[in-house]
């Protein structure tokens, strides 16, 4: 688990980063209601979570920069006995202070008033418009007053900045605390998969892999970091294929994107294996252009290259492999110079990973790839996909969706392969699902 400690140190970093004469605000993520009692899975702001740990809703963080490292100040509910009969235990005032480090901790019905007073005298206001938009209004109605008010008496806040420039590249380099609960995460995720090529038989429903894949994250007490994918056929061309209810056919190739989610740190993992356990030939060519292309693309996954050669690198290989198949008809040259490709490699060849899935931080500098360091994770998810329509291919081919998606920690050295463990190499499948 992330520690205090840690949380401690990045609101220092940050409120070192805002300098003095400034303040942070931060909101909780709202509770979503489903209907009338009812409720959305609860899942906090990743910035918030970022800076405090904190999972409860119904929350506000405010960090003052000054000397001695800065004050943490959270607002939250107080605890409540009637409420914790209904939803367990708060977390409340005291522990607000005790087991989150906070410096000081308010009553979440105190916030207006002690924001107001917080906010006179500072300078500049370091908040992300746009997220809360009700508490923009309350914010944005605060400083209107001060301007009319009390200009001889205090001075007010003339200057909303952005935070997420800031705090987003802040969480794009991981700390060791992080990669360790990435890794975490992506060994409950590799054991999802492991489980599902195992189960995996002609006749099944994609629902009952689904239903595994739930099982095996929520028995290793993490969630889902998003929802499955598990398309089998020509479900797999369909990218963010959910529905997860067809049956599955004996020859036909399934997709599996799944991914767990500990400590509010993403997997995010694809493999694509035979239904019945054995590749055909022709299953296996396409599988292994694509395993070529994403094998190349993680080998420039290296401090000082760019974010753009990574994805380069899988689209020239890829290419080349589809030219190899008779899949596309010119020179590579062409086909890359032209696009072509991009008829059945239709999305980048990964993200940013973290907190969020498609993790925050920025992929271009002045208009310039951006280039790799140390501590960055991203996933490597080279895809082919040739819809079940597609004509200008021989027909063997239609219908047919592979992508191969690991996830790598940029190190001083080589890449450090976070999923690695899981089978890959199409013989590593066909034994993993012999197993
Ligand atoms: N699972 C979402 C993605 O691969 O980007
Ligand atoms: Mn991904
Ligand atoms: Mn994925």
């Amino acid at each position: 688990m992330i520690k205090q400690k840690e949380y401690a140190r990045r609101r220092r970093q940050l409120m070192k980063m805002a300098g003095e004469d400034s303040i942070v605000i931060l909101q909780a993520a709202p509770a979503k209601i489903r209907n009338n009692d009812v409720h959305y899975p609860y899942r906090q702001d990743s910035d918030f979570l970022y800076l405090t740990g904190f999972r409860e809703h119904e929350a506000i963080l405010a960090l003052i920069p000054g000397s001695e490292g800065g004050t943490s100040i959270l607002f939250c509910r107080e605890r409540d006995p009637e409420r914790e009969m209904w939803d367990g235990r708060m977390v409340g005032l005291e522990a607000a202070v005790s087991e989150y480090g906070m410096d000081q901790a308010y009553c979440i019905k105190e916030a207006e008033t002690r924001l107001r007073e917080l906010l006179q005298n500072t300078e500049r206001i370091f908040y992300d418009l746009g997220k809360h938009p009700l508490f923009d209004q309350r914010l944005i109605g605060w400083l209107n007053e001060f301007r009319g008010e009390a200009r001889k008496t205090f001075h007010a806040p003339e200057e909303i900045h952005a935070l997420d420039h800031m705090l987003h590249d802040m969480r794009l380099y991981k700390s060791r605390e992080e990669l360790s609960a990435m890794r975490r995460s992506a060994k409950v995720a590799i054991e999802a998969h492991q489980t599902a090529m195992q189960i995996c038989q002609p006749g099944m429903n994609e629902a009952e892999i689904y239903a595994s894949l739930l099982h095996s994250v929520t028995r290793n007490q993490c969630e889902i970091s998003y929802l499955p994918i598990v398309g089998g056929g020509a479900n797999a061309c369909v990218l963010h294929y959910i529905a997860n209810n067809s049956e599955l056919h004996d020859g036909e190739l399934l997709l599996i994107d799944a991914g767990a989610e500990y400590d509010g740190y993403a997997s995010d993992i694809t493999r694509t294996f035979p239904v019945n356990g054995k590749f055909s030939p022709d299953q296996r060519a396409l599988y292994e252009v694509v395993l070529a292309a994403q094998a190349a693309a993680i080998d420039k996954a290296r401090a000082g290259i760019q974010w753009q050669e990574v994805h380069n690198a899988a689209i020239r290989v890829a290419t080349e492999g589809m030219i190899d198949l008779g899949i596309l008809g010119g020179s590579v040259d062409e086909e890359i110079e032209s696009e072509g490709y991009k008829k059945f490699y239709v999305h980048n060849t990964g993200h940013w990973l973290g907190l969020d899935v498609h993790d925050v931080g920025e992929y271009t500098i002045d208009g310039h790839s951006r280039e790799l360091e140390p501590g960055m994770v991203l996933t490597v998810e080279p895809g082919i996909y040739i819809p079940p329509g597609e004509e200008s291919v021989e027909e063997s081919w239609r219908g047919v969706g592979i992508r191969i998606e690991d996830n790598v920690a940029i190190t001083r050295d080589a890449p450090r392969i976070l999923t690695d463990g899981l089978a890959r190499t199409a013989d590593e499948v066909e034994a993993a699902m012999a197993a």
